[in-house]
C-alpha cells in the first residue's frame, strides 16, 4: 500500500540566503491561474506581455528576449550553446564558482577555453582582460556580474569597451543582479545576458529570464555547425517566442510565466530607480551593523554587491549551529559558503522582497544573540543601532 503522506505545511521562512528570495502574494496568486494552451492566442498575449516588461528591466530593445524553460542555469547554458561552436576562442573571467561553471560549460561545448582569473572576493580587473584579448582573438567574453559564491559586483563598462574594441561579443550572467541593481544591456554594450526569477526579481525559481542582440543573433545565424542543443536553440524558440505565426517547441510551464509576468508587473510598478536604490539601503544597513558586531565583511571594498553579503565566520564559532538555530528559533535562512568560502563564510541575500529594513534589523537581533550564546563578545544592540542611522 502506498503511503498517502499528509498536506504541504512548510513553516514560514525568511529568505535571506543566496536565493530563492521571499515571494509576493500577488505572484502566488498568480500562479493558480488557469491553464492555457501554449499556443492559445491569449496565452500568446501574455507570452508578448511578459517579454515586454522582460525588455524594461534588462533596459534593452532585443527582439529576443524572452524566459528559457529552467533556471538561472539554463540561461547559462542557452548563451553558451547558441554561441560557441567547438574550436571558437573564448574567454571566461572567473572570480567565484559560477565563472567557473561557465568555464566548464565552454569545455563541454569544445570551445578552446581562456580563462582570466582573480582572486575570490575580488574583481576582475579590465587590463586583464585586455592582455587576454591581445593574446587569443576571441569569439565571446563571458563574465558574472553579482558574483553569488563572494558577493563582488564586478564593474562591466570599461570591460564592454575593450571586448568591443577587439570585435567580440560580450556576455554577462546577471542571475543576481538583475531587478536588483542597473544591469542595462544596451546601455553597455552587453550581447547575451541572462538571468533567473527567484533573485531580485522576486519570482519562484524555474525559468531564466535572456536577451540576445542583434550582433549575437547574426554569430548564431552564422554558425557553420548545428547546435548540439535542440531544447536550448534559439533559431527554434525564435518561434515560439517572437513573430506573426508562432510554432510550438517545447510546453512551457504557464504557471511559471503567470508568476514571471506577477514579478515584472511589481518590479516596474516601483520603478527601477527606487528599487535599486531600496536594495543598496538594506545592503548599506545590513553591512554596517555587521560590521559593527566586528564581523569582517569579505568582497573587495567598493564593489560589495548590494543583494548579497559575505561576511567572515568569526574564529570559534560553529557555521551550523548558528545556521540552524536561525532557521528554528527565527525561521530565518542564510546560506553557507560555497567553493573556497565553504565552511569560511556566511552569504546573507536580501533580495527582491526580502529586501527590507524589518528583515536586516532582525537577523542583525538574532545573529547578536545567537553569536553571544556561542562565546563571541559583542556589545548588545550595537549593530541594530549602526544599521538604524543608515538612511
Ligand atoms: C551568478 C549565478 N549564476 C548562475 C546561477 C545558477 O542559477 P540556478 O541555481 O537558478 O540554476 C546562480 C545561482 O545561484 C548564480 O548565483
Amino acid at each position: 500500500m502506498a503511503t498517502i503522506h499528509g498536506e504541504l505545511k512548510p513553516s514560514p521562512r525568511i529568505l535571506l540566503g543566496p536565493g530563492p528570495s521571499n515571494v509576493n502574494s500577488r505572484v502566488l496568486k498568480a500562479m493558480t491561474t488557469p491553464m492555457l494552451g501554449y499556443l492559445d492566442p491569449e496565452f500568446i498575449k501574455i507570452m508578448d506581455e511578459t517579454a515586454d516588461m522582460l525588455r524594461a528591466v534588462f533596459c534593452t530593445k532585443n527582439t529576443l528576449t524572452f524566459p528559457v524553460s529552467g533556471t538561472g542555469m539554463s540561461g547559462m547554458e542557452a548563451a553558451l550553446c547558441n554561441l560557441i561552436e567547438p574550436g571558437d576562442e573564448i574567454i571566461v573571467c572567473v572570480k567565484g564558482v559560477f565563472g567557473g561553471r561557465m568555464a566548464d560549460i565552454v569545455e563541454r561545448i569544445g570551445g578552446k577555453l581562456t580563462v582570466v582569473e582573480a582572486e575570490w572576493g575580488k574583481i576582475i580587473p579590465p587590463e586583464k582582460v585586455k592582455e587576454a584579448l591581445e593574446k587569443v582573438k576571441a569569439k565571446v567574453v563571458a563574465i558574472v556580474h553579482a558574483e553569488t559564491s563572494t558577493g563582488v559586483l564586478q564593474p562591466l563598462d570599461e570591460i564592454s569597451e575593450i571586448v568591443h574594441h577587439h570585435g567580440a561579443l560580450f556576455l554577462v550572467d546577471c542571475v543576481t543582479s538583475l531587478g536588483g541593481q542597473p544591469v542595462d544591456l544596451d546601455g553597455r554594450g552587453i550581447d547575451i545576458a541572462y538571468s533567473g526569477t527567484q533573485k531580485c526579481l522576486g519570482g519562484p525559481p524555474g525559468l531564466a529570464p535572456i536577451s540576445f542582440s542583434q550582433r549575437a543573433m547574426e554569430a548564431i545565424k552564422n554558425r557553420k555547425t548545428k547546435i548540439q542543443s535542440f531544447y536550448f536553440d534559439v533559431n527554434l524558440l525564435e518561434r515560439y517566442w517572437s513573430g506573426e505565426q508562432r510554432a510550438y517547441h517545447h510546453t512551457v510551464s504557464m504557471t511559471m510565466v503567470y508568476a514571471l509576468r506577477e514579478a515584472l508587473r511589481i518590479v516596474l510598478e516601483e520603478g527601477l530607480e527606487a528599487r535599486y536604490a531600496r536594495h543598496q539601503r538594506n545592503a548599506d544597513a545590513l553591512k554596517a551593523g555587521l560590521t559593527a558586531m566586528g564581523l569582517k565583511l569579505i568582497a573587495q571594498e567598493g564593489y560589495r554587491a548590494p543583494m548579497l553579503t559575505t561576511v567572515a565566520i568569526p574564529d570559534g564559532i560553529s557555521d551550523a549551529n548558528i545556521r540552524k538555530a536561525l532557521i528554528s528559533e527565527y525561521g530565518i535562512e542564510i546560506g553557507g559558503g560555497l567553493g573556497d568560502f565553504a565552511g569560511k563564510a556566511w552569504r546573507i541575500g536580501l533580495m527582491g522582497e526580502s529586501s527590507t529594513q524589518s528583515n536586516v534589523l532582525l537577523l542583525l537581533s538574532a545573529l547578536e544573540k545567537l553569536l553571544s550564546r556561542e562565546g563571541y563578545k559583542v556589545e548588545s544592540g550595537i549593530g541594530v543601532s549602526a544599521a538604524v542611522r543608515i538612511k
